[in-house]
C-alpha cells in the first residue's frame, strides 16, 4: 500500500534544481517581449495614445491598443469559474477604463528591456472620472446576486433571538486581499497557421484552452495549454486573465512567438483578490448555551461587469445546531476588476464572523468557548435536512486541546502574561465542503512493467505528482518508482480546475478507474503498451443522501506586546478530520502552509485602494505585508484517521481550502484574551492595540 506513506515528492529534485519548468521559463526562437500597458485613470475613456515615439525607440516592434487590435469573436464562454452573471472584460476592444490597472495598451520589442521602457514611455491621454472603489461609500448600492443562494431561513431568527438569555450582535469587516503567490502570471503564446499553442500559467487549462478558443473564435481542439508546473496560486489561476489574451492577439499580430509575463504590481489590478466583505452575525443563547437564534448577513465587493459569488454565509446554515437561522448574502459592484476565489474563498471570511461571534458569546454566557460549540454540536446537517458521511469535529476539539493543553489557559481575559508580554489562547473551527467534481484519466501499462498516468490537472504545489503516483501505484499493485506521472497539458483526458480542494477526490478517483479499467483489459492481453480512459463523478443518489464536509478545529496563542501593540503568533495548531489521508508529509505540508496564510490574514494582508482613482497603493511586497520566517513559530497540523465511506472512492475531503479555515477567528480570539480588545477587523494591526 503506498496511499498512507510520508513519501517525498517525486518532482522534489526537479524544483529545487531548477529543472522543472514554469510559464516565464519557457522561450522560443524569435520571440518577442510584451509589456501590458495600464490604465492610469480609474474609469473613464481613452482619447488619444501616441505610438510614434514609443515606436522609434530601439527594439520596439509594436504597439497595440484598441486603435489597432483586431476585433475578436469573444463567443460566450461560462467556464465553471467563472461568475454565472455578467460578462468578462474584451480586451482592446474599445477606448473604455472599468478600473485602474486595466490594460489599455501593448508593446512589443526585441527583448524585456525595451519593451519595459517603451512602455513607461508611451502617452495616453484619458477622459477620467472618479471611480466608487469602496463599497462603505454611501453611493455604493448593493444587490442580490443572481446566482446561488442569497438567502436561506430556517425557523423565526428574530424570534429565537428575542427569546435568547445572551446575544451578540456585531459587525465584521475583512479588508481586501491579493493571492501574491511566489510564481508570476505568464503566458508564452505562439501561432503555427491556426493552431495556437499556450505555455501559461494556469490551475485549469481545459478552461484556458476553452476560454481563448471562445475568445479567437477557435474550435476547441485548435488551442493547446501546457503547464507543468504552478509556483503557488491559491486561486489567481483559476480563471483566464485578459494577459492571456493579450499574449495570444500580439503573437498573432506579429507573427511570432510573444512573451508575457506580470510584474508584482501588475498582478494587483486584474488577476483578481479576494473580496472585501462586511458581515452582521446576531446570535443567542439560552442559560444552557443552546443557540436559540443565528443570523448572517455578508456582503462582498464585485466589479461592475461581472457578478463574483463565494459562499460567505454558508458555514452559518450547518456548522452548529440552531432552529432559527437566516443567512442573506449581497454584492456591492464596484469600478475595480471582479474579484476571485482565494484560498477557503467564502468559508474562510464568513467563518471569522461566525467564530468571533461564538467566542464572544461564551464570555457573556460565562463558557469555555470549547464547552459552548459542543453543546451546539448538531446531529444532522439542519440545513440539508440529511446526515453528514462523517463529522469528526468534536475529536477535533479534543485532541487539539489536548495537544495544545488548552487546560493551562486562565479564562479571563488579560489575566496572561509572559514577562511584559500579554499572552492570550483562542480558538475556532473550521469546515470546507468536500466536493467531487467529473474527472477523466489514462493509465498505460509499458512493455518494461511500468505505468504512466496522463490528466489534464495542474499541480500548484501541495504534491499532486506525488499523490497521484500513490494513488495509482496502490491501484495497479506497483512500487511508487514504476509510474509517472504526466499533467498539465490539454492534450492529457480533461480534468477539472485544481482548485476547491477537490483534485485527490476528482482527479485522484479518476486514475484510481483508469487503474482498474486498464488491468482488467491487461488480462485479455499481453500486447503492451496498453492504456484505458476512464471517468470519475460524484454518485448522485449519494449526494442526496449525505452531507459532505471536512471540518477542523485550530487552536492558537499569541503574544501582545502591551507597550507597542505588536501580536506574534506563538503556537498554531490545526487538528483535522479530512477524511483519508494520501499522504501525511504532503498533508502537514499544505496545512501549516495554509495555517500561514491565515496568519497573513488576520494580522497582514491587506490591499488599499486609494478612493480617488481607485490605484492600489501598496502593490507590492514591501507594503502588502505577508508572513515570512521570523512570524512564524511553531504551526503544526495533526490529522485524524476519519474513515468516510460515503464522499468518494478514495474516502478522502480535500485539505487545500480548510488549511485557512478557521485560523484567523482562532487569532483574533486569541488576542481578545490575550488583552480584552476585541477587534471586528482585519488584518488586526499595532494601532487596534493601542
Ligand atoms: Mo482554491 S481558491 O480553489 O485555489
Amino acid at each position: 500500500m503506498s496511499i498512507g506513506l510520508p513519501l517525498p515528492r517525486v518532482d522534489g529534485r526537479a524544483k529545487v534544481t531548477g529543472a522543472a519548468r514554469y510559464a516565464a521559463e519557457f522561450s522560443l526562437p524569435g520571440q518577442l517581449h510584451a509589456v501590458p500597458v495600464n490604465a492610469a485613470v480609474g474609469l473613464g475613456r481613452i482619447t488619444a495614445i501616441d505610438e510614434e515615439p514609443v515606436l522609434a525607440l530601439p527594439g520596439v516592434v509594436a504597439v497595440i491598443s484598441h486603435k489597432n487590435a483586431p476585433r475578436l469573436a469573444y463567443r460566450s464562454h461560462k467556464g465553471s469559474i467563472d461568475p454565472a452573471t455578467g460578462e468578462r472584460l474584451h480586451m482592446l476592444q474599445n477606448d473604455r477604463v472599468h478600473f485602474y490597472g486595466q490594460a489599455v495598451a501593448l508593446v512589443l520589442a526585441e527583448t524585456l528591456d525595451a519593451a519595459e521602457r517603451g512602455a513607461k514611455a508611451l502617452r495616453i491621454d484619458y477622459e477620467a472620472a472618479r471611480p466608487l472603489v469602496d463599497q462603505t461609500n454611501p453611493q455604493a448600492r448593493t444587490i442580490v446576486p443572481q446566482a446561488g443562494t442569497a438567502d436561506t431561513a430556517r425557523g423565526d431568527a428574530d424570534a429565537g433571538l428575542a427569546a435568547a438569555m445572551q446575544t451578540v450582535d456585531a459587525v465584521y469587516e475583512i479588508a481586501r486581499e491579493n493571492h501574491n503567490p511566489m510564481e508570476p502570471h505568464a503566458t508564452l503564446a505562439h501561432w503555427d497557421g491556426d493552431q495556437l499553442t499556450l505555455w501559461s500559467k494556469s490551475q485549469y487549462v481545459g478552461n484556458e484552452q476553452a476560454e481563448i478558443a471562445a475568445v479567437f473564435g477557435l474550435p476547441q481542439g485548435k488551442v493547446r495549454v501546457i503547464c507543468p508546473f504552478v509556483g503557488g496560486a491559491f486561486g489567481t489561476s483559476l480563471r483566464t486573465w485578459p494577459h492571456v489574451t493579450l499574449a495570444a492577439i500580439a503573437a498573432k499580430m506579429t507573427k511570432r512567438p510573444v512573451k508575457l509575463v506580470l510584474t508584482r504590481k501588475q498582478m494587483f489590478f486584474n488577476t483578481g483578490h479576494r473580496p472585501r466583505t462586511q458581515q452582521r452575525i446576531a446570535v443567542g443563547a439560552d442559560a444552557e448555551g443552546r443557540l436559540t437564534g443565528l443570523i448572517h448577513e455578508g456582503t462582498g465587493e464585485t466589479s461592475r461587469h461581472e457578478e463574483f459569488v463565494e459562499a460567505l454565509t454558508n458555514v452559518s446554515r450547518y456548522l452548529y445546531s440552531c432552529p432559527n437561522v437566516r443567512t442573506s448574502y449581497r454584492l456591492s459592484p464596484l469600478d475595480t476588476g471582479t474579484p476571485t476565489f482565494m484560498r477557503g474563498p467564502g468559508e474562510a471570511s464568513g467563518i471569522f464572523a461566525l467564530e468571533c461571534a461564538m467566542d464572544e458569546l461564551s464570555y457573556k454566557l460565562g463558557l469555555d468557548p470549547i464547552e459552548l460549540r459542543r453543546r451546539n454540536e448538531p446531529g444532522i446537517d439542519e440545513h440539508e435536512g440529511k446526515p453528514f458521511s462523517s463529522r469528526s469535529l468534536l475529536q477535533c476539539y479534543d485532541l487539539a486541546a489536548r495537544q495544545f493543553n488548552w487546560s493551562a489557559r486562565n479564562p479571563k481575559p488579560r489575566s496572561m502574561r509572559d514577562g511584559r508580554l500579554l499572552i492570550g489562547m483562542g480558538m475556532a473551527s473550521a469546515t470546507y465542503p468536500a466536493y467531487h467534481a467529473p474527472s477523466e484519466a489514462r493509465a498505460r501499462l509499458m512493455p518494461d512493467g511500468s505505468a504512466e498516468i496522463e490528466v489534464s490537472a495542474s499541480d500548484m504545489g501541495p504534491g499532486t505528482y506525488t499523490s497521484m503516483t500513490q494513488v495509482a501505484a496502490d491501484a495497479l499493485g506497483l512500487p511508487v518508482e514504476k509510474v509517472r506521472v504526466n499533467i498539465g497539458d490539454t492534450t492529457f483526458p480533461a480534468a477539472p480546475s485544481h482548485g476547491g480542494s477537490w483534485t485527490m477526490a476528482s482527479v485522484g478517483s479518476a486514475i484510481r478507474a483508469a487503474c482498474t479499467t486498464v488491468q482488467e483489459k491487461a488480462k485479455a492481453t499481453n500486447d503492451r503498451p496498453i492504456e484505458a480512459t476512464a471517468s470519475s463523478q460524484r454518485d448522485p443518489d449519494i449526494a442526496k443522501r449525505y452531507s459532505m464536509h471536512a471540518f477542523g478545529a485550530i487552536f492558537a496563542e499569541v503574544s501582545v506586546d502591551p507597550d507597542v501593540g505588536t501580536i506574534r503568533v506563538r503556537r498554531a495548531l490545526g487538528v483535522y478530520g479530512a477524511g483519508r489521508i494520501v499522504n501525511p508529509r504532503l498533508a502537514a505540508s499544505q496545512c501549516t502552509g495554509g495555517m500561514i496564510g491565515g496568519i497573513g490574514m488576520v494580522l497582514m494582508e491587506r490591499t488599499i485602494l486609494d478612493t480617488r482613482d481607485g490605484r492600489p497603493v501598496n502593490a507590492h511586497m514591501g507594503d502588502y505585508l505577508v508572513p515570512v520566517n521570523l512570524d512564524i513559530n511553531r504551526v503544526e497540523a495533526h490529522f485524524l484517521n476519519e474513515d468516510d465511506p460515503h464522499v468518494n472512492p478514495l474516502g478522502v475531503k480535500g485539505l487545500g481550502e480548510i488549511a485557512l479555515v478557521g485560523m484567523a477567528p482562532a487569532v483574533a480570539n486569541a488576542v481578545f484574551h490575550a488583552t480584552g480588545k476585541r477587534v471586528r477587523e482585519l488584518p488586526i494591526r499595532i494601532e487596534h492595540m493601542l
